[in-house]
């Protein structure tokens, strides 16, 4: 099952940032559904979105990460740090979800964020690993991202 052949022309940037997109549209759902104030629907919305970003955060935590962090350390680090402080927002929010206090105005705020950060990825780790990451790395990038393909 190629999903990603070593001949494709989709680069790093390409399949990454259209995931920023996906993530920022399931985003999308879970403000509708908070909106309509339906609960069920939200909770469901939301364990979609967190599934979706873990998977997006550890593919790049593994298989990108430690190679830039040899070439560039301290941005490496930042990005790490941008993970963790994402990851940890995420934990809350999911909290405020279960308890039926998520509002709209911070869940407005972490889309801000993960704006910023895919904006500091696109310019900083997409842009190094198109130019140093092998095929077979961008395919399991890609499998990470979606295990069920
Ligand atoms: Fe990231
Ligand atoms: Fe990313």
């Amino acid at each position: 099952m190629a999903i990603w052949p070593a001949t494709s022309s989709e680069s790093i940037q390409e399949r990454l940032t259209a995931d920023h997109a996906r993530l920022e549209a399931s985003f999308g759902d879970v403000l509708r559904r908070i909106a309509r104030d339906d609960r069920d629907e939200t909770r469901e919305a939301w364990n979609e979105l967190e599934r979706s970003l873990v998977a997006h955060l550890d593919a790049e935590e593994a298989l990108l990460l430690p190679a830039f962090a040899v070439a560039h350390p301290d941005e490496a680090q930042t990005i790490a740090a941008e993970h963790e402080k994402i990851r940890a927002r995420l934990l809350e929010l999911g909290v405020a979800v279960d308890l039926h206090t998520l509002r709209l105005s911070d869940a407005i705020d972490f889309v801000h964020a993960l704006r910023d950060h895919a904006l500091h990825e696109d310019a900083t780790l997409y842009r190094w690993a198109d130019e140093n990451v092998a095929a077979a790395v961008r395919n399991a990038v890609v499998r990470r991202l979606h295990p069920l393909a």
